[in-house]
């Protein structure tokens, strides 16, 4: 079992589609063992997001991240990182396989509606970053 972190992002939560997204994840067996509506601050979506800072999109893709709130989700299941993945579909909505959230929710590269951890390691990481053990609940 793995566990990996999911963020519900501005512009998903701004069309109304929370559940429809919870409902992708879980029909596709992943559990939701950790969830939390916030909005970010500019310094915690900087720092979350430090490995693009030397991304030309990074200053657009903060204030992106604070523009609203987002939903912070911990899902575990088996190969929960990469099966997470496949549910959002390609970061690029363009590229995305027909049935994925980005495909159905996305509107842009950026405001692609849903971020998953892309490793094992950095899946550690990101569900550190927001919760507190006693937070998550596994099951
Ligand atoms: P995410 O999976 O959260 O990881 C980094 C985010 O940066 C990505 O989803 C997009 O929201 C955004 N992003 C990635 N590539 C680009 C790009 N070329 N232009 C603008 N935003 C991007």
């Amino acid at each position: 079992m793995q566990q990996t972190l999911s963020i519900i992002k501005p512009d998903a939560i701004e069309k109304n589609v929370i559940g429809k997204i919870l409902a992708r994840f879980e029909e596709n067996g992943l559990k939701i063992i950790a969830a939390k509506m916030l909005h970010l601050t500019e310094e915690k979506a900087k720092k979350f997001y430090m490995v693009h800072k030397e991304k030309p999109f990074y200053m657009d893709l903060v204030k992106f991240m604070t523009s609203g709130p987002v939903l912070v989700l911990a899902l575990q299941g088996k190969e929960a990182v990469k099966k997470c993945r496949e549910i959002m579909g390609a970061t690029n909505f363009k590229d995305a396989k027909e049935g994925t959230i980005r495909k159905d929710f996305a509107s842009s590269i950026e405001r692609n509606a849903v971020h998953g951890s892309d490793s094992l390691e950095n899946a550690k990481i990101e569900v550190s970053f927001f919760f507190n053990n006693n937070e998550i609940f596994p099951r």
